[in-house]
């Protein structure tokens, strides 16, 4: 295990996963019962942008750096206030991770449940998490996490699968785990978040997401630059299994809104359905369609 996100943390691929993270948590609220956040890999939660390892890559200037303080974008606008709320005015230095994140736009009553494996990172994690008595941090497999936390007790669930991909197998363990969650609690929402290099390298992915019987399926992603340089991170996707409402119509605004804040030259965005909402057939007694699936 050689990943350590401090080293990428606030950048593009940061940015998009943890505006639609927030938003996804903001639009599940709007019904009042409890909600279980999980996360596989969690990372320690919350950054120094000015400490070390931001300082070595400088990432984060080409993410996070580039964005306002703040915006009337739905998508960017509750996801900026937070992030303004841990810096003084005027200043972009700590910057919260998908933990921290979820820890401040949840309710009293709701939960979070956290997996890292990383000995150090998760004592850091721990450290982080310590004054929120709804946050259990386990230092364990996050591939387990479906068989070890789910069902969860609460109705209602959002899974974050957030691997670093170091290994191959991660894309097809990632399709593993979403499988073993929506088997154990079919209405559970869960978003996968992928590098993208080369496009062309996510066909068998892509593939594998549209035949995971998921009950529907929306996939967001951002390119920064051409995506077809397999030795850089040009952009990221997030593959989302039951996004609640209307998180697709705000990203239809909100990804051409995101693109030109952290285009470099040849980004670009696309949202689409790999597997579509079965539509109820009007007549009585007659049979629904089956889900629709795509994968290009
Ligand atoms: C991309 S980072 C997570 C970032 C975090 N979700 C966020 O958005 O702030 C991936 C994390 O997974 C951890 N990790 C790697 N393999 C793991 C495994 N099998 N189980 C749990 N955590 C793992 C790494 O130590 C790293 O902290």
């Amino acid at each position: 295990m050689n990943y350590r996100h401090a080293y990428h943390a606030g950048n593009f691929a940061d940015v998009l996963k943890h505006a639609v993270l927030q938003r996804m948590l903001v639009l599940m609220q709007r019904k009042e019962a409890p909600i279980a956040y999980l996360d596989s890999h969690a990372g320690v939660g919350l950054y120094d942008l000015h400490g070390v390892e931001a300082g070595k890559t400088g990432e984060w200037h080409s993410g996070i750096g580039r964005l306002p303080a703040q915006s009337n974008s739905p998508l960017l606008a509750d996801y900026l206030a937070q992030v303004a709320a841990l810096n003084s005015e005027g200043e972009r230095r700590y910057y919260p991770g998908s933990p921290e994140l979820a820890r401040r736009v949840l309710r009293e009553y709701d939960s979070l449940q956290l997996c890292e494996k990383h000995p150090q990172d998760f004592a850091l994690l721990k450290d982080n998490m310590r004054h929120d008595e709804r946050v259990i941090c386990h230092q364990r497999d996050g591939w387990q996490i479906g068989k070890a936390l789910l069902p969860t007790e609460e109705k209602r669930a959002l899974l974050l699968i957030d691997p670093p991909f170091e290994a191959e197998d991660e894309f097809s363990q990632a399709v593993n785990t979403l499988q073993e969650a929506i088997g154990r609690m079919r209405q559970v929402v869960v978003a996968i978040w992928y590098p993208i290099k080369a496009e062309k390298q996510l066909k068998g992915f892509y593939q594998a997401l549209a035949n995971s019987g998921a009950p529907k399926l929306l996939r967001a992603e951002l390119w920064v630059r051409p995506a077809d340089n397999a030795a850089s991170l040009n952009g990221s996707g997030l593959a989302i299994v039951n996004p609640p409402w209307p998180l697709e119509e705000e990203l239809r605004t909100g990804l051409p809104e995101l693109l030109k804040l952290l285009d470099q030259g040849g980004g670009g965005y696309r949202l689409d359905w790999l597997i579509e909402e079965p539509v109820l057939a009007p007549t009585p007694g007659a049979k629904p369609r089956k889900p629709r699936q795509k994968a290009r």
